[in-house]
């Protein structure tokens, strides 16, 4: 779609015929939805050879910029400016063409596809009789994710990667093209603290090749570690852009929140009871050589560590009854046989996965039945009416303590920010129906920090009125200060197990990586 463009604009957008040229420029950007503005008046350059943080609260609008630049979306007024000429046309081809290049938020499911054939799409090679190099195109594949650390097979198909080797492998794709402008939305928000290296080592080949990267992310320690400057988006608006090191992470906070945030950690007072409430015993997940064995207490938060691949998420799938396992389970002393995920929801399980879409939400449906549905027996009369009040005024006021941004609770979810999905996919379990075991995996997973205090209160709550809570987390501040204990897993087997008040980073990596104290 066509957008105008006028003369005065231009020059201000970064079309000055002087001085070095701003890789990417924008003039009065504006887009609405429904008539509600998203993106106001936003105007703003950035530099070949920098990494620019864009910081902002879940639903500030930054993926939305992210979809205009990469040609997902139009906007509705105002000008882009991609080096040095302002774009026409807002097609992603288009946006490819002019050397723009997307880790987007949401990955784009392809099951069918092989590790090798997806991470060189687009670079195929043919022979002279138009065959498909596919030993070469294998070798290929290798190269590239040894050189990125990564321990998974080329052959495998996309469909067994969790969240976090595709997104590590859509990072490898982005870094090994030719781009001038590259945009990661969240790249790491699933990724632990040894991807996430290898994620700014290639940051930082990309910056040293000219390349202008924009990054989003809610992890506020990564901020400082990788970027030069910081845009803060507030509802909408750009609030500043400044050089990383003339801010402090609390003035950052505050502009994007609008508010100083006191505490990110509950003070932990409570304490686990000695009663099981879960009991796994020589459990053994379909495709692990190896079993596990462990118990979650009434009222603990057990922490799961460990690397991409190490079978976290896996093992939490097969406990609550979406894949395959062998052996024990128990739940308050009684054996749980022939699990499914109805099975485990009736018998008080309640699970928060890592992909939200797998088993959280459902994007076609509104906010209201996405959080009550699960529960709907719990809202229902004695003549057998569903009081729609009540569920009303419970779901406002969950969206409430979550900071959930939403328009209305008719709204399909699939319409909410990436952050405010993940607040729907806990939501439901925080709303009602207390369960007798919570588990979760990548809870907080792309929502924002003004969000987190409160969510970490709500499952120290939960915690504290007796359930058990099994959390995998690859972010290290969350999993060691909620965790009461913290197990970590290596090629899905427990590599051993970290009490409270020998918790510390190190610890789990040494763990993760399978080095002694002595190696290490
Ligand atoms: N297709 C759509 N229809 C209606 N509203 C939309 C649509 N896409 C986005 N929005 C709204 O636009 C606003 C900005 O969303 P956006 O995804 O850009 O936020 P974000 O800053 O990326 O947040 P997050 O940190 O959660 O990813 C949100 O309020 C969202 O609900
Ligand atoms: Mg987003």
């Amino acid at each position: 779609m066509p957008v105008q463009t006028d003369e005065s604009n231009s020059s201000e957008a970064g079309l000055r015929p002087d001085g070095p040229k701003p890789a990417l420029a924008f003039n009065r950007l504006c887009k609405s939805f429904d008539g509600i503005p998203v993106l106001r008046e936003i105007t703003a350059r950035f530099m070949p050879g920098t990494v620019n943080v864009l910081a902002g609260e879940n639903g500030a609008g930054k993926s939305t910029l992210f979809k205009i630049i990469s040609g997902q979306l139009a906007p509705d007024s105002g000008i882009l400016v991609v080096k040095g000429a302002p774009v026409l046309t807002f097609d992603p081809r288009h946006a490819r063409g002019l050397g723009v290049s997307i880790i987007p938020q949401e990955l784009l499911p392809i099951p069918d596809m092989k590790v090798w054939q997806n991470l060189l799409v687009g670079r195929e090679r043919v022979s002279a009789l138009g065959f498909l190099k596919r030993r070469e195109m294998m070798a290929e594949a290798r190269r590239l994710l040894e050189e990125f650390h990564l321990d998974i097979d080329p052959e495998a198909p996309m469909r067994r990667l969790g969240v976090a080797a595709t997104q590590m492998i859509e990072i490898i794709k982005a870094t090994s093209r030719d781009s001038d402008v590259v945009l990661m939305d969240e790249p790491s928000s699933s990724l632990s603290s040894r991807e996430t290296e290898e994620l700014f080592r290639a940051i930082r080949l990309l910056r040293a090749r000219g390349a202008c990267i924009l990054y989003t992310s809610h992890r506020m320690e990564e901020i400082e570690q990788i970027s030069d400057t910081v845009a803060i988006m507030r509802d909408g608006a750009f609030i500043r852009q400044a050089p990383t090191s003339t801010l402090t992470e609390r003035q950052i906070i505050t502009d994007m929140v609008g508010r100083d945030i006191e505490d990110l950690f509950p003070n932990r007072v409570i304490g686990a009871n000695r009663t099981p409430v879960l009991e796994v015993r020589d459990f053994k997940v379909a495709g692990y050589p190896a079993s596990t064995s462990f118990t979650v207490h009434a009222g603990e938060i057990l922490g799961l560590g460990g690397l991409v691949g190490a079978g976290r998420s896996e093992l939490l799938e097969a406990i609550f009854g979406l894949r395959k396992a062998d052996g024990d389970i128990r739940l308050d002393g009684a054996p749980v046989a022939g699990s499914s995920p109805a099975k485990s929801i009736r018998r008080g399980i309640a699970f928060v996965p890592e992909d939200r879409k797998l088993a959280g939400v459902l994007t076609s449906l509104s906010i209201l039945d996405n959080v009550t549905l699960p529960h709907l027996a719990g809202f229902t009369g004695g003549a057998g009416f569903v009081d729609n009040a009540a569920r009303r005024a419970r779901t406002l006021d969950v969206l409430r303590r979550t900071r959930t941004k939403y328009a209305r609770l008719g709204q399909i979810v699939a319409h909410l920010s990436g952050g405010n999905q993940q607040k729907i996919a806990l939501a439901r379990w925080l709303v009602t129906g207390t369960p007798r075991l919570l588990i979760l995996d990548e809870p907080t997973r792309g929502i924002d920090v003004g969000a987190r205090s409160e969510i970490y209160q709500l499952i120290h709550d939960l915690a504290a009125s007796g359930v058990a809570v099994l959390l995998a987390s690859s972010d290290m501040p969350e999993l060691i200060n909620l965790s009461h204990r913290i197990l970590v897993m290596r090629g899905g087997a427990i590599a051993g197990e970290l009490t409270r008040d020998a918790v510390n980073q190190e610890g789990i990596l040494r763990l993760a990586m399978g080095k002694t104290k002595d190696a290490a």
